[in-house]
């Protein structure tokens, strides 16, 4: 069973409703805090957190530094994506500074659980991540063990690619493997036509960077992912 999601924030994420959550990496690095502040205006509830080591990625984002001067700030729900050779190294770090979930990739270790022992310790919920070309029996060990699965749909380490549509079976099978109280999440690429095609397969969670960031009104483009991503859903 799952470990009760520990977190100060108002959002429990297992309440399954479409959720799209903006990626930080794609804001505009010298206005953090009003970027932030926008996307938490437009309705945003959850953020995520884009970290990368430039080791188990070729690029090197922010850290635990950054998360908590923005932490005071908001009342989202931070949803921080490990893409770091050493997750459970660093978990500690992250959940003080204030992720409310982290998310390590499963192609960075042979003992997943012992990750996930390390971030439930610090209370924080856990999410596990798989890489484009990563098929879903490498975490099917681990899935009653997390809340959240991240389906990559492009290649970690940086925002901006297309989105890969071979990825699409493996949501529809996720998608029939997790509980009612486990989030599916899909990250990169999504934007209006993607995001469509992303829920049409299953997801609830939906990462979009530049699509939001990227775009000449954030909020206006952060509420219309969500109506389409509704809009698949309901079918
Ligand atoms: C890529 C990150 C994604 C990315 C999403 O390594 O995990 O979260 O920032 O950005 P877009 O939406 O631009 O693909
Ligand atoms: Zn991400």
């Amino acid at each position: 069973m799952n470990a009760e999601l520990n977190t100060t924030r108002a959002i429990d994420l297992r309440e399954k409703q479409i959720r799209v959550a903006p990626s930080l990496l794609a804001a505009d690095f010298a206005q953090l805090g009003e970027q932030v502040s926008l996307i938490e205006r437009a309705g945003a509830d959850v953020l995520h957190l884009d970290v990368m080591d430039g080791h188990f990625v070729p690029n090197i984002s922010f850290g635990p530094g950054l998360i908590a001067h923005l932490r005071p700030h908001s009342k989202m729900f931070f949803d921080t994506h490990l893409m770091i050779a050493e997750p459970a190294r660093y978990a500690e770090a992250f959940a003080q500074a204030g992720s409310d979930l982290i998310t390590f990739h499963i192609e960075v270790t042979d003992k997943p659980a012992d990750v996930i022992a390390e971030i439930r310790k610090h209370n924080c919920g856990v999410g596990v991540a798989i890489n484009p070309t990563t098929n879903v029996d490498a975490i099917e060990s681990v899935l009653p063990s997390v809340d959240l699965v991240l389906v990559m749909s492009v290649w970690p380490g940086f925002g901006g690619q297309s989105f890969i549509d071979d990825v699409l079976p493996k949501v529809e099978q996720l998608h029939g493997m997790l509980s009612h109280n486990q989030r599916l999440e899909i990250d990169g690429g999504i934007d209006p036509t993607t995001i469509a095609k992303a829920a049409a397969a299953g997801a609830d969670t939906f990462v979009a960077g530049t699509s939001i960031f990227g775009s000449p009104d954030s909020a206006e483009a952060y509420r219309n992912l969500c109506k389409c991503a509704a809009e698949a859903a309901s079918g």
